[in-house]
Order: structure tokens, then C-alpha cells, then sequence
């Protein structure tokens, strides 16, 4: 198998690491990126090439990605990783912490894919795959703002799709459920400054539900790194993809609320054309 270039973000730990390992001993080129440029133990033990990059600098963005071009000339698989959560309701998030989750967690990517995306397009061939969540596709109380950011990160994916297949480039968006990682840890996961003791029967109690889970979530962060690798390797990559059964169970109860309610409003929504369309 041809040997491929992957650029990852946020190795430091959690699924950006599991995924650089998996990519790294079966044979591919790996370049991650840290916060610090520091590379992990192992990772750098095997010489993997880590760069700086922090989503929050734009300026790191645009040389995380020209050292990145200058090593192999090309990215084969651009993995957009990196990011971190918000717990809190919607009304209780302030506007630093809306700007702040957005600019790492949809902002940067969004930077990263559009300058990497001239050199890419140019290559034939080439895989985008964005990190988001189940929580944009099923977003639960007490993540609303986090979930924002992942179902933009998705539906932009979702576009970019098919602005990209002609140049034989794929996208893909991996949507996980909750996977052992660090992720719900005080080491990453943000609550908001402030708390509304009105939404403590809603998002108050769902984040302490969310929060309990810490360390007892049912995703593997390594079989999910070799889901990941199935899906770039395959012949027709999937747009989705699902990780952990907690993400079917949700993503199939949001379809079927959404398909009950296009059923039932289906009337009501044809009737919003001008009558000569109809
Ligand atoms: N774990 C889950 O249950 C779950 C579920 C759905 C989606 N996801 C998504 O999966 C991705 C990976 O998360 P994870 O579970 O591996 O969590 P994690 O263990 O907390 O790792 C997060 C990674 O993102 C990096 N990162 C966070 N903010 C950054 C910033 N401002 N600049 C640069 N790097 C930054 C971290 O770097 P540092 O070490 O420097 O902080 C770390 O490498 C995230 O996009 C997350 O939203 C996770």
C-alpha cells in the first residue's frame, strides 16, 4: 500500500494520539500537531514530526501548514482533531466563551482546510476529515453551545463534499459518541463562569449525568483510530461516520424525530410555496 502523508491535530493525548500511533505503526507518514510543539513520550520516541500549532493563533495555523508542505510535499489526510467542550446551558454561556470554543473548535479547522486546500486539490487525490460530535447531530441540554460548533463543522463538511469531488478529494466527518479519553476531564472539558439555578433540572442535570461518565465511557480511543483508518482506506469513503454505539442509538433516535416531524408537517410545509408551484 502506498505509504500516505497525515497531518493531525491535537496528538498531545486522547484520539489525535490513538490515531498518529495507528497511522505511524502501520507504516504512514505522520505529522501532528501539540499546543507547544512538544511531541508525546512515545510518539516521539518513534520520530514522529510534531509541529506547533494552537487553534486559537491564526498565525501558528499558517506555519503548522507550511512546514507541515515543506517536510513531504504533500497531505494525503488532513484530520481536523483538536478541540475541547462546554458544559453549561445556552442562556449561561457568556460571549468570550462562545467565541473562544467556536474560534478552536469550527475557526480553526475551517483555516486549516481552506489553506491546505490549494496545495491538496492540486495532488488528485486527498482525504478531509473533520472531527465533530454525535452532539451535532443529537445535541443533548447542557452542551448546546459545544454542539453548535460540531454541527457547523459539519454541515460545512457536508458542502465542502461535494465542492471537492471533482479534484478526488473525500471528506469525511467522524461523529463519536463518548469516547475514554480526557475529553470529560478537568484537563480539557470547560464548564461556563456562570450557572442559572433554573436550568438545574435540565442542563445542570445533564451535565452532572455527562460528568459521572468520566473515565467509564464506552469508546475505546484506539478502536476508534482504526474505524477511522478503515474509512480513509476505503474505495468509496463513508460522508459519516458514527463512533460507539451510544452515537447509533442517538443519531437513529434524531432521525426518527426528524422524519415524525417531516411526516406530520408535511402538509403544512408544502403549503408555504406559491400556489402555481404546488
Ligand atoms: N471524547 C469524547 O467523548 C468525544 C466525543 C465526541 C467528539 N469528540 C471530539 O474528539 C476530538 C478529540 O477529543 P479527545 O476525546 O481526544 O479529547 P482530549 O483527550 O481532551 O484531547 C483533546 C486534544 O485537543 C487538543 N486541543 C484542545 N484545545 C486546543 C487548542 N486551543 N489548541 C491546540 N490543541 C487543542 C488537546 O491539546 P492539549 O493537550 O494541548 O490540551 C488534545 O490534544 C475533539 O474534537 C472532541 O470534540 C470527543
Amino acid at each position: 500500500m502506498v505509504k500516505r502523508v497525515w497531518f493531525i491535530t491535537g496528538i498531545s493525548r486522547g484520539l489525535g494520539y490513538a490515531l498518529a500511533q495507528a497511522a505511524h505503526e502501520r507504516g504512514d507518514l505522520v505529522i501532528g500537531t501539540t499546543r507547544s510543539g512538544a511531541a508525546p513520550e512515545w510518539l516521539e520516541a518513534q520520530g514522529l514530526h510534531v509541529l506547533p500549532l494552537d487553534m486559537g493563533d491564526a498565525a501558528s495555523i499558517d506555519q503548522a501548514l507550511a512546514s507541515a508542505f515543506a517536510l513531504h510535499g504533500r497531505i494525503d489526510v488532513l484530520v481536523n482533531n483538536a478541540g475541547y467542550g462546554l458544559l453549561g446551558s445556552v442562556e449561561a454561556a457568556d460571549d468570550r466563551e462562545v467565541r473562544d470554543i467556536f474560534a478552536v473548535n469550527l475557526f480553526a479547522p475551517l483555516a486549516i482546510i481552506r489553506r491546505a486546500l490549494p496545495r491538496m486539490r492540486g495532488q488528485g487525490r486527498g482525504h478531509i476529515v473533520n472531527v465533530a460530535s454525535i452532539a451535532g447531530i443529537a445535541p443533548a441540554p447542557g452542551s448546546g453551545i459545544y454542539a453548535g460548533t460540531k454541527a457547523a463543522l459539519s454541515a460545512i463538511s457536508y458542502a465542502l463534499a461535494q465542492e471537492l469531488a471533482p479534484f478526488g478529494l473525500w471528506v469525511t466527518v467522524v461523529e463519536p459518541g463518548s469516547l475514554r479519553t480526557d475529553f470529560l476531564s478537568d484537563r480539557s472539558v470547560l464548564r461556563s463562569g456562570a450557572t442559572i439555578d433554573d436550568y438545574a433540572a435540565t442542563s445542570g442535570r445533564a451535565v452532572d449525568g455527562l460528568l459521572s461518565k468520566d473515565g467509564r465511557q464506552a469508546g475505546d480511543p484506539q478502536r476508534a483510530a482504526q474505524a477511522i483508518l478503515a474509512a480513509v482506506d476505503a474505495e468509496e469513503p463513508p460522508l459519516d461516520l458514527l463512533l460507539g454505539s451510544d452515537a447509533l442509538q442517538r443519531a437513529r433516535t434524531r432521525l426518527d424525530r426528524f422524519d415524525d416531524d417531516v411526516r406530520q408537517w408535511e402538509d403544512v410545509s408544502r403549503s408555504a410555496d406559491f400556489p402555481q408551484m404546488a
